[in-house]
């Protein structure tokens, strides 16, 4: 049996005022979530400042990014050893704000993806289609490319040590949720791609649906069979709509 994992995506949001603010409102709710897996991942350099909010509560942190590269002279650049000194257990890699603005194409988001599990931690690969990719019928293409330069890489026994997040792009900050038949379809697809290649590995993957997920929707969202929570952003920098959220997937 699959454990849903809720993961707050802050992207690039934050103080150490309003960070307080927000975990002190997810902190006095907690209770009330059951049993889904929650995790939050802010800003790097507010990581250690929420590790020690949080300590003492079932909430993970994860990263939002990290290198390609172990260590050395790479200005500005967060190893993944770093990250996990810190504290964290997840890092989200190959979010699709990361492969359009700043150029991350498959194949370092794959570097990406070993660096992550090659340090123990859990990736949360974020796979997806734009609209423009959807409207020309190669949604399942583009998304099979995308776990594929993973697979090659890296095996099909390391998708089952990770997360996916299935995030269409046009879904993503805009308030166009996929339908809960739309995201299924796609999830069904993932799973069943990867059943070809190993069944156990495709039974216990958990796949997140990410892409306007908000307190109202998530529970339709959820209720599908093979969406396993989901990748929060906007919604996740409220403290009542996130732990909705939460309670939905719980
Ligand atoms: P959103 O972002 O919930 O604001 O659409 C999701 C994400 O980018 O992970």
């Amino acid at each position: 049996m699959r454990r849903k994992l809720v993961a707050g995506n802050w992207k690039m949001n934050g103080s150490r005022e309003s960070i307080k603010a927000l975990l002190d409102g997810i902190k006095s709710g907690l209770d009330s979530v059951g049993n889904a897996g929650v995790a939050v991942c802010p800003p790097a350099v507010y990581i250690s400042d929420v590790m020690a909010q949080l300590e003492g509560t079932a909430v993970a942190v994860g990263a939002q990014n990290c290198a390609t590269e172990a260590s050395g002279a790479y200005t500005g650049e967060i190893a993944v050893a770093m990250i996990k000194d810190c504290g964290c257990q997840y890092i989200i890699v190959g979010h699709s704000e990361r492969r359009t603005l700043y150029g991350e194409d498959d194949a370092v988001v794959a570097k990406k993806f070993a660096a992550v599990r090659t340090a123990g931690l859990t990736p949360i690969l974020c796979v997806g289609e734009t609209l423009a990719e959807r409207e020309a019928g190669v949604t399942e293409a583009v998304i099979a490319r995308q776990l594929d330069a993973v697979i090659e890489l890296e095996g099909i026994a390391a998708i089952g040590d990770s997360v996916i997040a299935y995030e269409p792009v046009w879904a993503i900050g805009t308030g166009m949720t996929a339908t809960p038949e739309q995201a299924q379809d796609v999830h069904a697809f993932i799973r069943g791609k990867l059943a070809g290649l190993d069944a156990a590995v495709a039974e216990n993957v958990v796949i997140q649906y990410g892409g306007s997920v908000k307190g109202s929707n998530a529970a339709e969202l959820f209720a599908k069979p093979d969406i396993d929570g989901g990748l929060i952003g906007g919604a996740a920098l409220d403290p009542e709509d996130f732990l909705a959220i939460c309670r939905a997937a719980g």
